[in-house]
């Protein structure tokens, strides 16, 4: 059992807990990931290590309520336990001195983009980082993200908060004056890392993007979170999650995100009858 420590809500539907984990934490690496079960009559489903404190022998998940069991988890209370949880999983992100680096993220992507973000400042990177979101309060861990970032620049839709558009805006302002990037991350929804994606190949940029496909054991057993980069199979919870963005093949992996659409809903609908109130959002 692994005890959650503290819980806080940081955007409508948008949750961030410690929970008490010493062995991933000894060993977690930006980048990586666990696979948790809430419950026994749960599902397995994988969450990003969003920050991890050693000494204490905590790990922190930042997620999005989207479905059943991320609604289970936002449920729990500090002192509760979730079931289990394995990791560290996934293959680390490549953090070495590449000079400039600029940091994309948006939605939940954040959590994902940030312990990179932090690996990458740490090894003396000017990192220059954008975050966005629809509007002002879905762009979460500013001030975080900030901390390890030389420039921090928000985009919202609705210009609630920094400049108004999207994040590629931000990405094409940034290269326009003249600032030469050596490397780029860009972590989020699908549909924004295919158009990251597109605006680094126009602006001559190289591009990681973490694909976040269904994965089940999240040990390169099973065969769920297949994607086709450079033409070949790779599995993203071992070969993965990070992967060149140049190279995959985003209409397939879009479209194999959305084969059990139908099921997960009548699951969610369930859920809700079931415990009476979204109390997630
Ligand atoms: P469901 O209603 O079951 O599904 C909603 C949508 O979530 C699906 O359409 C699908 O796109 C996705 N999904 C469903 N089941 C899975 C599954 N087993 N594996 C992957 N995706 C699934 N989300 C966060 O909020 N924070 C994170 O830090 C985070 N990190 C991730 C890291 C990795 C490596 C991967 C692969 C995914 C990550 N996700 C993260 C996505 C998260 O796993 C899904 O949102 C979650 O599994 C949804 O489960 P659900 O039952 O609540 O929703
Ligand atoms: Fe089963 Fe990757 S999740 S092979
Ligand atoms: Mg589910």
């Amino acid at each position: 059992m692994f005890k959650i420590v503290s819980k806080q809500k940081i955007a409508p539907k948008e949750f961030d807990m410690w929970v008490e984990a010493p062995r991933i934490a000894g060993h977690a690496k930006a980048g990586q990931f666990v696979v948790l079960r809430v419950n026994d009559m749960g599902e397995r489903i994988p969450l990003t290590i969003a920050d991890h404190d050693e000494e204490k022998g905590q790990i922190r998940l930042v997620f999005q309520v989207v479905g059943k069991t991320t609604a289970a988890l936002s449920r729990l209370e500090p002192g509760e336990a979730i079931l289990d949880i394995s990791g560290p999983l996934g293959t680390p992100s490549e953090v070495e001195k590449y000079g400039t680096v600029l940091m994309v993220g948006g939605g939940v992507g954040i959590a994902a983009l940030y312990p990179i973000i932090k690996a990458l400042k740490q090894q003396g990177n000017k990192v220059i980082t954008i975050l966005g979101g629809r509007t002002s309060s879905l762009v979460v861990m500013k001030d975080e993200c900030a901390k390890y970032s030389d420039e921090l620049i928000v985009t919202t839709d609705d210009g609630s908060e920094g400049m108004k558009g999207v994040v590629t805006d931000a990405m094409k302002m940034v290269v326009e004056r003249g600032e030469k990037v050596d490397r780029c991350w860009c972590i989020g929804p699908s549909i924004m890392m295919k158009f990251g994606t597109k605006a680094a190949k126009e602006l001559g940029l190289p591009i990681w993007v973490s694909l976040n496909p269904l994965m089940v054991d999240g040990t390169g057993m099973c065969g769920c979170c297949r994607v086709t980069v450079d033409g070949k199979i790779f599995f993203a919870c071992v070969d993965g999650p990070e992967f060149d963005g140049h190279k995959v093949n985003w209409d397939e992996f879009m479209s194999r995100m959305r084969q059990y659409k139908d099921e997960e809903k009548i699951s969610m609908d369930k859920y809700i009858e079931e415990v009476g109130e979204e109390t997630w959002l």
